[in-house]
């Protein structure tokens, strides 16, 4: 564990990760709620797909990149932008980083919930999500508020990453219609819960199968709120007399392009990305 040596400020930056490009949704919510921060982005596209391997694996690769952050970037708090890595690593972050603001993300099962008019609700995740006992247990809590329709998709999240357009169709066919039938009709599904990051930049191929008229939810908003609250609490939120949007530093430990590509195409961001080995 490296230990952050001077006390973190206001102007320094705010860490974010996930296994790879899935977390731009994140950091887009990101910049939109707190345009007067920078950020540091890390994709760890070389070590994914996190939801298709084991917690160690997980756990190991989220706290190398939070070393990371605080030993290179000094960060003043960190966005876990992956519910597969806040289901399997948040814990033990919040024990080996205590002081540092910290948010993770996980499946919007709660909001879906109370939003659902059929109480029937559809969830994309990652195998490792869904198995994990954070997700049994907000899954247990739930109980008998709605019924949650449970859909893990394998390889759906490594598509997105290669940006496979034949693949992402196949799979996304594939899981929707195995969740049954969707819209308003008694039992079917009327609320679809996106519980991994990748799943938002896929909407538009989702809405082919499940229609227009099913609530999509995914966390991006909530967390970025949550980050500005525990900002404002520590007194760490940034002047807002900086510069607006200040620009983006992205680190990949896949290929630069792959992550570039995925700026360019979701954020609109022409960027420099730079490569990293941790
Ligand atoms: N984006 C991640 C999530 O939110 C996981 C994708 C992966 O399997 O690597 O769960």
């Amino acid at each position: 564990m490296v230990v952050a040596t001077a006390k973190p400020s206001a102007s320094h930056p705010i860490g974010v990760f996930d296994s790879g490009v899935g977390g731009l949704s994140v950091l887009r919510a990101l910049r939109a709620e707190l345009p007067h921060e920078q950020f540091v982005y890390v994709a760890d596209s070389g070590n994914a797909p996190y939801g298709e391997r084991d917690d160690d694996h997980v756990t190991a690769r989220s706290h190398a990149i939070t070393d990371y952050l605080l030993g290179h970037h000094q960060i003043k708090a960190l966005v876990v932008a992956c519910n597969t890595a806040t289901a399997a690593a948040i814990k033990t972050l919040r024990a080996a980083y205590p002081t540092i603001p910290l948010v993770g993300i996980e499946p919007a099962l709660k909001p879906a919930a109370a939003a659902s008019q059929t109480k029937t609700v559809g969830v994309m995740a990652t195998r490792g999500t869904m198995q994990s006992e954070k997700f049994q247990a907000l899954l247990a809590s739930l109980h008998g508020q709605a019924t949650f329709v449970l859909q893990p998709c394998d390889g759906l999240a490594i598509a997105i990453e290669h940006n496979d357009a034949i693949k992402i169709e196949a799979l996304c066919a594939e899981y929707t219609r195995a969740m049954g039938q969707f819209g308003l009709n008694s039992g079917a599904v009327d609320t679809l819960v996106l519980g991994c990051t990748h799943y938002p930049f896929v909407e538009p191929v989702l809405r082919q199968s499940i229609g227009e008229h099913v609530t999509l939810l995914e966390g991006g908003a909530p967390v970025a709120r949550q980050t500005r609250r525990l900002l404002e609490a520590a007194g760490l939120l940034a002047s807002q007399e900086s510069a607006p949007t200040a620009p983006t530093r992205f680190y990949t430990t896949g290929q630069v392009n792959d992550l570039r590509d995925a700026a360019a195409r979701w954020l609109q961001l022409d960027t420099e990305v730079s490569a990293l080995a941790v």
